[in-house]
């Protein structure tokens, strides 16, 4: 999920009205509605040329440098509506466009919006969204209809990619530059001599979220499958946010424990790289609802609560895990060579049973974006009008 501190813009487009107070103005928009701007806010707002420059999008007027107690010499509408300010002092001018200042009204507080999402329902395996590789190769509509699947249900499956190494290495680019890590932009998931990573054996994987080490898990993983000749080796899938539902539904002590107690994460190989975080299994926004769930088995690094809480932690830690382990949230399915699978790496926790590389060869590859950056194509597709 995503924390955007933005309010839906109303159609509201000319300020009608404007009443002064000491340090605030309040405009009366022309369908009546009526939101309160601080001179202040107002002035550390200005869009003037010499406040926000004119191609960087960034700002250059300095919060620091007006004085806290900054008033209009003299307020105006003009003609379209429009705030007009002429402010005391160094007599700055400044223009509102009464569209941007209805879009931008804080009146109802920050806004903490968490993105549409749609969680797994309990025990009714659901069948995850899935689109043609070509489709969204070729077109901006259906590249977006595919991000919003991904950020509502955590997951979408891409048919029909060419099983050609390095292929999910350009579909994660239809969306965004790829994340770096110590397994670098591209990995090979097989199972080969002197692994680096339980991934690259033969073992069973539980349901696990990766690189879960690290501050910033990567945001959404890219998994294609280029040979599968073995068997065993199949997928699992387990929606994180769900679990972590139930447990608040039906034990809100380990709950609590696991949003409140950092746990130590720990990735050493050996060989340049220790990295190692302590985090919450359950992370929250500022308005409550589950932002990232982060857990690995295999990542756990010793548990150093203090020791009248070690036994309450394993005990919160198991109940989260035996909900996430127990199916009812859960769904399998065996790859085939040209599948890709993508997902939410804050959400969805993935897993394969074990293997018999005996049997035939079985060659995934993977990759991951940033989860701001899967945003960001989200919200410039909205934009462009892909709706
Ligand atoms: C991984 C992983 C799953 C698989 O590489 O991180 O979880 O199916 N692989 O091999
Ligand atoms: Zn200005
Ligand atoms: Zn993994």
């Amino acid at each position: 999920m995503t924390v955007e501190p933005r309010a839906p813009a109303r159609p509201r487009t000319a300020v009608a009205g404007i009443e002064r107070r000491s340090d605030r103005l309040l405009l009366t928009f022309d369908d009546g509605a009526t939101s309160t701007f601080h001179h202040l806010w107002l002035r550390d707002n200005c869009p003037c040329p010499s406040c926000r420059h004119q191609s960087v999008p960034e700002r250059l007027v300095d919060t620091q440098s007006i004085a806290e107690d900054i008033a209009p010499a003299k307020v105006d509408i003009s003609p379209e509506g429009d705030v007009l300010i002429v402010w005391t002092g160094d007599e700055h001018r400044s223009r509102f466009d009464a569209a941007w200042l209805a879009e931008h009204a804080y009146d109802d507080g920050p806004r903490w919006t968490v993105d549409d999402r749609q969680l797994w329902a309990a025990g009714s395996p659901m069948s995850p969204p899935e689109v043609a590789y070509d489709s969204i190769m070729q077109s901006d509509v259906d590249l977006l209809r595919w991000l919003h699947d991904i950020r509502r249900v955590g997951v979408s499956f891409v048919r029909g990619a060419p099983t050609v190494p390095g292929t999910v290495a350009a579909i994660a680019e239809r969306v965004a530059f790829r994340r770096n890590s110590n397994f670098g932009l591209l990995w090979d998931v097989v199972s080969k001599p002197d692994p680096d990573s339980l991934a690259y054996t033969a073992h069973a994987l539980a349901p696990h979220v990766d690189l879960v080490s690290r501050e910033t898990l990567p945001g959404v993983q890219f998994l294609h499958c280029l040979v599968f000749e073995a068997t065993g080796g199949d997928t699992i899938l387990v929606d994180g946010f769900a679990c972590a539902a139930e447990l608040a539904r039906t034990d809100p002590a380990s709950y609590d424990l696991l949003v409140t107690t950092p746990l130590p994460w720990r990735y050493r190989d050996g060989a340049g790289t220790d990295v190692s975080y302590r985090g919450p299994m359950i992370r929250l926004d500022p308005s409550g609802s589950v932002r990232e769930v982060r857990y690995s088995n295999a990542l756990l690094a010793p548990l150093d609560v203090p020791p009248d809480r070690t036994l309450d932690t394993y005990r919160a830690v198991r109940a989260f895990v035996g909900i996430v382990r127990s199916g009812r949230f859960e769904i399998r399915a065996r790859l085939q060579p040209g599948d890709v699978v993508c997902f939410d790496n804050y959400r969805i926790l993935h897993g394969r049973t074990e293997f018999d590389p005996n049997s035939g060869h079985r060659h995934l590859q993977g990759c991951y974006i940033d989860r701001d950056d899967f945003l960001s194509r989200i919200r410039t597709l909205e934009a462009s009008g892909h709706r």
